[in-house]
């Protein structure tokens, strides 16, 4: 009878319960679907069709282009791979396109220090009507990607009935979990359910599932990003307290690089799904992309930011009337991102607001980050400090800030703050500055960095000026835009 017990509860723990120990910060990577489709024409559009070559070049650019060494490590396939199941019922990519086999993608992909994602689907056909996982299928598919060395698996829904889908999520969880390799498990189960209780049940998916797509396929819009977005927010109560280390929500990739979104709007997608905790999927072209656009998804802040250790999900605290949108997302250290999103379509926005408005009450205050890279520029910002009660004006810094470390000028009246991030300490240039001290007397206690021309902060150290009583209204972005301040709580 303990026996039995004991052997049913190993079973049940194997079954509901993904023990792979990964993604306890939201993955980083490239995935091929947004940008490359299925583009299997590989006669006639050799440099872009779904094949060997185009995950390799890829995986060059990650591994040589800096992308790697930021996090950015999963170089992830998604549909139209397959080529059938041979004699024996094994999965097998389409031998014309992918010649030398899976296992030789993952070789060079970890010969690189990166890692690979496949795709399959729980169901009849993938989405693409490529052979899908059927029930008898999924422990047998599970061995054949352990055995290839795959580091994730993305599990779609297509053709399944709820039915199947509720048998095959789990199984297919503790398949991965049996092969003894460990897996990422990325689910799109909710979103073929509605992506709502009852029907899905979130406190199950995360106990099977690394990170699970909620919603609809993002397309290259911003209408697209906007009504992801408006989802995620409209249920924000319910999706928020699922998502954390090893389990996230995926309102799916970015489409930074591509052709649907203007440079505000690219910018305005990294804070957002930055905030929201997302997976950073990248699905571009990463051997054309332009500087600008590397410039947004190489951000070191927003990196820093979305991968943070504790892993909460940010949520939005303020809808206006001007439809200006407050979001924040607490840190580690005590410290939050908070995120201005302007959803104004006509021109740069005043926004009058203050720290204690948005109920950060303690006088302990700031950081204040933004800078032109993520925000419209210049960018003037409103806040009320509490421990002057009185507004400042902050002001991005200009170009001739000096660069990291070095002393920078300061004159009357100007205001510095400063915050250090590592060390979870806010340094107060506040005095200093007022008494005309130069920077580089306080840069002794700690790093200071400013941001020199268009290229951003390198470091999360970051300086602001803030001008006591300047007059002219605070602008809030040009439209769509977005400003992100850290502060400490
Ligand atoms: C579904 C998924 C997409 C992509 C395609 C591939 O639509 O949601 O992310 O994987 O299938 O066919």
């Amino acid at each position: 009878m303990l026996l039995k017990t004991v052997l049913l509860l190993a079973l049940v723990s194997q079954v509901l319960v993904l023990e792979n120990g990964l993604l306890r910060k939201p993955p980083m990577g490239w995935l091929a679907w947004e940008r490359f489709r299925c583009n299997t024409d590989c006669n006639e559009d050799p440099k872009n069709c779904i094949s060997e070559r185009l995950f390799m070049e890829m995986a060059d650019r990650l591994a040589q282009d800096g992308w790697r060494d930021l996090g950015y490590e999963y170089l992830n396939i998604d549909d139209c791979w397959i080529g059938g199941r041979d004699a024996k019922g094994n999965l097998v990519p389409d031998p014309k396109r992918f010649p030398n086999g899976m296992a030789f993608l993952a070789d060079y992909a970890h010969s690189l220090g990166l890692k690979l994602g496949i795709y399959a689907d729980m169901g009849n056909f993938t989405c693409m009507g490529y052979p899908g996982t059927t029930l008898d299928k999924v422990v047998q598919d599970a061995q054949t990607f352990a055995k290839w060395k795959v580091d994730m698996l993305k599990l779609d829904g297509c053709f399944s009935t709820p039915e199947e889908r509720a048998e095959g999520y789990p199984k297919m969880a503790a398949a991965l979990n049996a092969t003894g390799r460990p897996i990422a498990f990325s689910c799109s189960w909710p979103a073929y359910e509605g992506g709502l209780p009852p029907e899905v049940n979130y406190t199950l998916l995360a106990d099977i599932c690394n990170l699970w797509r909620n919603y609809d396929d993002i397309e290259d819009s911003w209408s697209s990003v906007l009504s992801i977005l408006d989802w995620f927010v409209t249920h924000q109560d319910i999706l928020q307290p699922v998502a954390g280390p090893g389990h996230w929500n995926d309102p799916d990739m970015l489409l930074i690089g591509n052709f649907g979104l203007s440079f505000e709007q690219a910018r305005a997608q990294m804070a957002l799904w930055t905030v929201l905790a997302a997976p950073l999927f990248m699905s571009t072209d990463l051997r054309t992309i332009s500087a600008q656009n590397m410039d947004i998804l190489q951000n070191p802040l927003m990196i820093k930011i979305n991968q943070d250790p504790l892993g909460i999900q940010g949520h939005r605290i303020l809808k206006e009337k001007s439809h200006i949108e407050v979001y924040v997302r607490p840190l580690a250290s005590e410290a939050s991102a908070i995120v201005f999103f302007s959803r104004r379509t006509d021109m740069p926005y005043p926004y009058r607001t203050s720290l204690a408005r948005l109920n950060f009450t303690s006088s302990k205050v700031y950081e204040e980050w933004s800078s032109d890279l993520l925000s419209g520029s210049p960018m003037n910002y409103v806040i009320d400090f509490p421990a002057r009660r009185r507004p400042y004006r902050l002001t991005l810094p200009g170009s001739d800030l000096g660069s990291f470390g070095s002393p920078i000028k300061l004159f009357f009246s100007q205001v510095v703050v400063i915050w250090t991030w590592g060390q979870g300490l806010i340094r107060w240039g506040l005095w200093v500055a007022l008494h005309k001290v130069l920077v580089s007397d306080f840069t002794s206690h700690g790093r200071c960095m400013a941001s020199s021309g268009s290229s951003f902060h390198r470091d999360l150290q970051t300086i602001l000026l803030a001008m006591p009583g300047l007059p002219p209204a605070p602008v809030i972005p040009a439209v769509p835009s977005i400003m992100v301040v850290v502060t400490a709580q």
